[in-house]
């Protein structure tokens, strides 16, 4: 058959902003709730067992296959040891997911400065790749809209690039669909 358009996603945020969870709503093993073959269509490549979720070590990569795209998540951590390895990953990524932790008013700021630096890069700065954001954990019960984060975040001040924001509760998967077919329907 023909072969699937392969596309590189790049998942980046502060650590503990829920981006392994989002990423492992995605596969079919987890089966109480993921979103499964919906709108998107997203498939997880290949059988993985559900893990308890822990700080990510550097990063992890995942396969996910839709109708016509071949996708690699690279999941990468958000601590700030790590954050450095973010940007070697810039040059082959068409397309960026940012999890925001709505939750998290002190560390706003901190999410703001990463990403005015990941959007200042050079390998970013000129290119018209789609941005996804996920204003995650609106669950909390101090949680701030995503109309606050995008506030927060100035993203109307993104003119290069296309880029939505989705609330989103990672662990009921709650809003991922709507962010995913929005990112799909750019990298078609
Ligand atoms: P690093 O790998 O360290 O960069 O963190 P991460 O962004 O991958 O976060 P992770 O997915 O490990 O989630 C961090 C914690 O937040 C975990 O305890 C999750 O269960 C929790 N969490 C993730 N999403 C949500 C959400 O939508 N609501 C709530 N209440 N908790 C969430
Ligand atoms: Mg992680």
């Amino acid at each position: 058959g023909l072969r699937k358009k392969e596309v590189n996603v790049l998942c980046l945020g502060l650590d503990n902003s829920g981006k392994t969870t989002i990423i492992n709503q995605l596969k079919p093993s987890n089966h109480s709730n993921h979103l499964g073959p919906l709108s998107g269509e997203w498939k997880h490549a290949s059988q993985t067992q559900t893990q308890e979720i822990v700080p990510t070590i550097g990063f992890n990569i995942e396969r996910f296959k839709s109708s016509s795209l071949s996708f690699t998540v690279f999941d990468m951590s958000g601590q700030s040891r790590y954050r450095n390895l973010w940007e070697h990953c810039y040059k082959e990524s068409h397309a960026i997911i940012f999890v925001i932790d709505s939750g998290d008013k002190l560390r706003m700021v901190v999410a703001k400065e990463e990403l005015d630096t990941l959007l200042n890069h050079e390998d970013i700065r000129n290119r018209k790749m789609p941005v996804l954001f996920f204003a995650n954990k609106m669950d909390l019960r101090d949680a701030m809209s995503s109309v606050r984060v995008s506030q927060l975040l100035s993203l109307e001040n993104i003119k290069e690039k296309p880029w939505h924001i989705c609330a989103s509760d990672a662990i009921k998967g709650e809003g991922l669909q709507e962010g995913l077919d929005w990112l799909h329907e750019y990298m078609k």
